[in-house]
């Protein structure tokens, strides 16, 4: 297994099983079969809604002797009704409730977009608020607070543009260790991956497989396949690999960490085995052909008439 080690000697290990859109039902089992397949870090989320049932299968995890405590990489994310100041420690001791652990290894802030208190997920523009209502770096503080008192071994930020990451880094007493940031050969992200390597900051990839398990209103028309691309297909033929694995393994090549979800015993194990394959430069140069700047996830959900947020990406 690869690890990154973060600015604070912490280290990440470059493979982790993502839970987004992994179904109460489903993800406690999954997570079990990742840590019998060797995972060492799970992404979760509060938004995921599963983060109670992760809790009970690390227990399990511990009390079956599968792995301990400190050997696991737990991340969570703050969700964007928790930004206001007096709401993020609360919210980060409730996902250690749910997820029963006494610290976490990665907190992070899930995007930079923040909703009142009492709201799920804003549809109306009176349902956020705004940046100067929640400025980002009051929420920063508190998550350098969690930092301090020992909640979390490490701090960062997810979805945040270089603009973004440069605004937070002019207050920040700490800076971010990691952004996590949707990332795969249609979406390289070449500058804020120098800019975050210039800085320090890991980046850790999600849609690596290009999520197509998103609900159907997350989703636009005719999106691109990123599993039956003909470029990452027949690399993955020349490597008698399969094309997950390319698309895996490449994350690896650049130096970024990345969550691939999968809730299938056989997908879980094979998703880890990526580490195994070892691209060559002529494979690099044919998936840098693929760059596009496409994103599955292009942030329009929070982009309402009349809101406080637009143009999330900064791009
Ligand atoms: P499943 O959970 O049934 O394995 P992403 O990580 O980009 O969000 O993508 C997740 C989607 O990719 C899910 O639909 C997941 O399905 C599927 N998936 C995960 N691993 C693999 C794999 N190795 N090969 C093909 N599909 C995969």
């Amino acid at each position: 297994m690869k690890f990154y080690t973060l600015q604070n000697k912490q280290k990440l290990p470059a493979i982790g099983l993502g839970t987004w859109k992994s179904d109460t039902g489903k993800v406690g089992e999954a997570v079990l079969e990742a840590i019998k397949a060797g995972y060492r870090h799970i992404d979760c989320a509060s938004v995921y809604g599963n983060e109670a049932e992760i809790g009970t299968a690390l227990q399990t995890a511990f009390k079956e002797g599968l792995v301990k405590r400190e050997d696991l990489w737990i991340t969570s994310k703050l969700w964007n009704n928790a930004h206001e100041s007096d709401k993020v420690i609360p919210a980060l001791k409730q996902t250690l409730k749910d997820l029963q652990l006494d610290y976490l290894d990665l907190y992070l802030i899930h995007w930079p977009v923040a909703f009142k208190a009492d709201v799920g997920f804003a549809s109306k523009a009176e349902e956020f608020l705004t940046p100067e209502e929640a400025p980002i770096i009051e929420t920063w503080k508190k998550m350098e607070e969690a930092y301090n008192n020992g909640l979390v071994k490490s701090i960062g930020v997810s979805n945040f543009s270089m603009k973004k990451l440069k605004d937070l880094l002019v207050d920040a007493t700490h800076a971010p260790q990691v952004n996590q940031v949707e990332l795969h050969p249609l979406l390289h992200q070449e500058e804020l991956l120098e800019f975050c390597s210039n800085n320090s900051i890991i980046l850790t990839g999600y849609s690596p497989l290009g999520s197509s398990d998103r609900s159907q209103e997350m989703k636009k028309d005719n999106e691109p396949n990123l599993l039956e691309n003909e470029v990452i297909v027949s690399i993955a033929k020349k490597h008698n690999c399969s094309p997950a694995q390319v698309l895996l393994s490449w994350h690896l090549s650049r130096g970024t960490a990345v969550i691939p979800k999968s809730t299938n015993p056989r997908r879980i194990k094979e998703n880890l085995e990526s580490y195994q394959i070892s691209l060559t430069e002529e494979d690099l140069q044919k998936i840098k052909t693929l760059d596009k700047g496409y994103r599955y996830v292009d942030a329009k959900f929070f982009e309402v008439p009349n809101g406080p947020y637009k143009n999330i990406y900064d791009e």
